[in-house]
Formats: C-alpha cells, sequence, structure tokens
C-alpha cells in the first residue's frame, strides 16, 4: 500500500505541522478561542471520527484541514483522553496521501479488535476530469498513535452515485457490521448495510431506507443499540424547513427501530431531530467501558455561512461540542453532558429562591464568558421567562404557547435569528456557556441547542427577566481546564 511512511506522506504531514507552527500565536491570541472545548490547533474542523475507547484512553479523531479555513483534502487529527475533559493532541493519525484517499481521508469510524485499533474511513478520490471517486478503506494501529493504511476494503456497489461515504463499525453476535452513507441513483438518500467476519472481506446485504424520500443524501451515519431498541442516527440533506422542525441547511437526527440482523431489515418511526441549535452536525457515538453511549457533535454544520465566522481572520474555524451522554425515554433520545464534566467546575456562586415579577435583574457574580449555569425553576405564573447572555444572546420560555427560543446575533453580525421548539414545561435550564458557543440542557436532556455565538467580547452579564412571577434557584461555575 503506498500510504504511510513514503515520502509525500511525510512532507505532508510536515507541512501540515509547519501551519501549526506558523500560526500558533495568532491562533492562540483570537478572544474567541473557547477554554474547555476541542478545537483545531489551525485551519478547518469538521466532524468527530473514529470516537473509541482503547486501552484505557477516550480517542477522539476529526475532520481536519491544516491549510486552510475552508474545506479541502482533509486529514484526520486525533486527540486522547482519561477523563473527557483533559484532551492531548496526539499526532496526525491519517494524511490524504494515497491514491485512494488523496482529496481526503474523509469521515469514520474506530473499532477495537484483538487489541489493535481499526480505523475505517472513506477515501475521497478525484480522478482527471474532476469527478468523485470513493473507497472505503482501513487503516490499523497497534498503539492508538501510529497507523498502517491496509488500503480500500470495499468499492463503490452498483446502484449507487459516488456520495457513498463515512463507515460506521460495531460488533453484534460475533460479526461485524458496517453502516455508509448512501445516495441512491435516483438522487434519493440512504444507508446501505455491510457484514463481515474478519473486518477485511465485507459483504454487501440492504438498504436500511424508508420507502418515501427524505432528502438527497444522508452522511455520517450511526447505527447502535440502546435500550434494546437500534437507533439510526444520521445527518440528511435536503429537507425543507417545516414550522420549527428543520430550519438549519442540514439536519442531524434519528429513528428508533429495531434491525433484524437476519434478514438485514430495519423498522423504524420518524425522523426526530437531535439538537435544535444553530450549529449541530454529523454526531458520532461510542459505548464505552462504563455502558454508556457517549456522543460528540460538530458545532458546525457545512456550507451555513462559514465564510463569516470571524475566527477565520485568526487562522481556525469550528470547534466540537462538550462529551455528552445519550439516553433512551420512550422514543425520544435525550442528550447529557458527561457527568466527568463536573471535574471543571470552580468558584460555585448560588442563589436561592430568586423571585422575579414583571422586572428584570441582575444577579451579583453571576457573569462570565466561560461557565456553567444551571437554572431551577421553581415557580412559574409567568407569561414568559428570559434569560440574557452577554448582548445578543436570549433564551425565552413562552409559557402561553408553550416555545422555547434561543435567539442570538447571525454569525455575519447583521441580524437576530432565532431558533424554537416546543416545550411543555420548563422545570430546569443547564447552560454550558464557552467564550463563543453556548449548549443549552433542557429539562435534563430533552432538549438541546448547540450555538456558535458571537457577541460583543467585553459584555459578559447575564440577566433574568420575568413577564408575570418567576421564582428560580440559580447556579454558577466557572469552568476551567
Ligand atoms: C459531513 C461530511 C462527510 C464527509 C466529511 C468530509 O460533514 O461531508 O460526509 O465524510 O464531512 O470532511
Amino acid at each position: 500500500i503506498d500510504g504511510i511512511h513514503t515520502k509525500y506522506d511525510k512532507e505532508i504531514r510536515i507541512g501540515a505541522y509547519d501551519a501549526i507552527k506558523q500560526y500558533k500565536d495568532i491562533v492562540n491570541q483570537d478572544p474567541y478561542r473557547l477554554h474547555y472545548h476541542l478545537m483545531p490547533p489551525v485551519g478547518l474542523l469538521n466532524d468527530p471520527n473514529g470516537f473509541v475507547y482503547y486501552k484505557g484512553l477516550y480517542h477522539l479523531f476529526y475532520q481536519w484541514n491544516p491549510f486552510a479555513t475552508e474545506h479541502g483534502a482533509k486529514f484526520w487529527g486525533h486527540f486522547s483522553s482519561r477523563d473527557l475533559v483533559r484532551w492531548k493532541e496526539e499526532q496526525i493519525a491519517l494524511a490524504p496521501s494515497s491514491s485512494f484517499d488523496k482529496n481526503g481521508c474523509y469521515s469514520g469510524s474506530a473499532v477495537v479488535h484483538d487489541d489493535q485499533l481499526y480505523l475505517f474511513y472513506t477515501g475521497n478520490v478525484r480522478d482527471e476530469a474532476g469527478n468523485r471517486e470513493t473507497y472505503q478503506c482501513l487503516a490499523i494501529s497497534e498503539d492508538g498513535v501510529d497507523f498502517v493504511k491496509k488500503g480500500p476494503v470495499i468499492e463503490l456497489p452498483s446502484g449507487y452515485t459516488a456520495h457513498f461515504r463515512d463507515p460506521k463499525v460495531w460488533k453484534q453476535d460475533d460479526k461485524w457490521y458496517m453502516v455508509i452513507g448512501a445516495q441512491t441513483e435516483k438522487e434519493t438518500g440512504t444507508v446501505v448495510l455491510y457484514r463481515s467476519t474478519d473486518l477485511c472481506n465485507w459483504q454487501y446485504l440492504s438498504l436500511i431506507s424508508d420507502e418515501q424520500e427524505f432528502g438527497y443524501m444522508w452522511e455520517c451515519p450511526d447505527l447502535f443499540s440502546l435500550q434494546n431498541k437500534d437507533i439510526l442516527l444520521f445527518s440528511p440533506q435536503g429537507i425543507e424547513p417545516d414550522g420549527y422542525r428543520y430550519n438549519n441547511i442540514y439536519q442531524s437526527g434519528y429513528f428508533v427501530g429495531k434491525l433484524d440482523y437476519q434478514e438485514a431489515y430495519y423498522e423504524h418511526g420518524a425522523f426526530k431531530e437531535l439538537d435544535r441549535g444553530f450549529d449541530f452536525y454529523a454526531p458520532q457515538t461510542t459505548l464505552d467501558e462504563k455502558g454508556r453511549r457517549l456522543v460528540f457533535g460538530w458545532m458546525g454544520v457545512p456550507e451555513e455561512n462559514e465564510q463569516d465566522h470571524p475566527t477565520i481572520e485568526s487562522y481556525w474555524i469550528h470547534a466540537m461540542t462538550i462529551p455528552r451522554q445519550l439516553l433512551l425515554r420512550g422514543d425520544k433520545l435525550y442528550q447529557q453532558p458527561v457527568d466527568e464534566l463536573v471535574n471543571l467546575r470552580t468558584e460555585l456562586i448560588e442563589y436561592r429562591h430568586v423571585t422575579m415579577e414583571d422586572n428584570q435583574l441582575e444577579l451579583q457574580k453571576i457573569s462570565g464568558k466561560s461557565l456553567e449555569l444551571v437554572v431551577e425553576v421553581k415557580e412559574h405564573t409567568n407569561k414568559y421567562f428570559s434569560v440574557f447572555l452577554g448582548k445578543t444572546t436570549r433564551i425565552t420560555f413562552d409559557q402561553e404557547n408553550k416555545v422555547f427560543t434561543l435567539e442570538r446575533k447571525s454569525i455575519n453580525g447583521e441580524e437576530l435569528e432565532t431558533r424554537h421548539c416546543h416545550l411543555n414545561k420548563l422545570s430546569r435550564l443547564r447552560i454550558f456557556l464557552d467564550t463563543s458557543s453556548i449548549e443549552i440542557f433542557i429539562n435534563d436532556g430533552e432538549e438541546v441547542f448547540t450555538s456558535r455565538i458571537f457577541d460583543d467580547q467585553e459584555n459578559d452579564t447575564i440577566s433574568f427577566q420575568s413577564k408575570g412571577k418567576t421564582i428560580v434557584d440559580v447556579y454558577k461555575w466557572k469552568l476551567s481546564n
């Protein structure tokens, strides 16, 4: 295999490390840099890849273009951690240096087999005429750091266009399975299922999808079981907005159902969005040693105002979400920050029984840019209740209409924009703020809003407003790593 350790592979790795060195100071001085989220050292980060627990460490790889703040020939960058909170930047895992991945080592996943780490990813190739080719490739490591490319294990089957990518692998009853995001020749989105006994030879089984059409391409599928159901998580493209739903250019969401492994048939319910904010895409899960189903998402969306991000001036763009745990209640996924995140907490400020009635108030020392804020709603006979963060970010629960809203300044700074969801009752808000990002967990993860926010740097005030009466307890921690 003409992969790792070739002259060209070395060259482009050195190029990437040079880019880090060259822009390090500028990147690190950017006031919008986050404090406890994973970000690219330079350039562009997108999807989480290869999320896995291996030999005592969590590994998270990511789509990375070190050479520009635009999409391009992606590398796999790599972080590792003992506790999901403190992360170490590891050496580059994969570089787009081979004939079968020269235009990008695209998204994929990791599994552990015989003490080795197996990475599956999509080799993205453009031929001389600019046409797309796709190869599902394997790379293996003995230590989780150095990977040896084994080349393609799956070629494009008939019936699909070259939009065929993002392999996610798992084990079930002594066999390996893989889902791949695909576009049929009729240009509808779907997911394809493969099976293998040895991780090298793969058998095409079937496509898993609705009879009816749902978008033109499904990216980054992830199939896993949770509480006896099989969840298919994926990111469809080409879905039209529908009321409060599907308001971003591309979505991420899931089906809850049951996969019949014998018949290779997946029966499932309706599509639900996983996150209701402005910036969330391509989530990937793993099962850890504690039996938790964990997820990272990309805090961004492809093509969604990427050129307007102010961090571009400082040679970087995008970040991962905080790590979260997925739980299933009924047929709905709940997302909760992983327990380990409490280790970031310092300097608790708390207020009990704060009563508001047709007024707006600030609480001393409830302010900041890198913090966790918990608001327990004790009583509300209000019309609405709002939390303002900085100048332009506002969270509102409209009790009369049972609507929850996040308002932010648009990335280009020109207007205020909103995302909404229906919510019957607001009992608890848990907000993670990190300079230019916000993650809002409503009622223990029933709904989550993930967004970047580029607000006035100086303004770190937080205030509360109630129309009618609201009584809350407020807790705030500074978060630092
Ligand atoms: C999703 C995606 C994947 C692809 C990768 C390329 O954001 O388009 O489908 O593998 O990004 O970076």
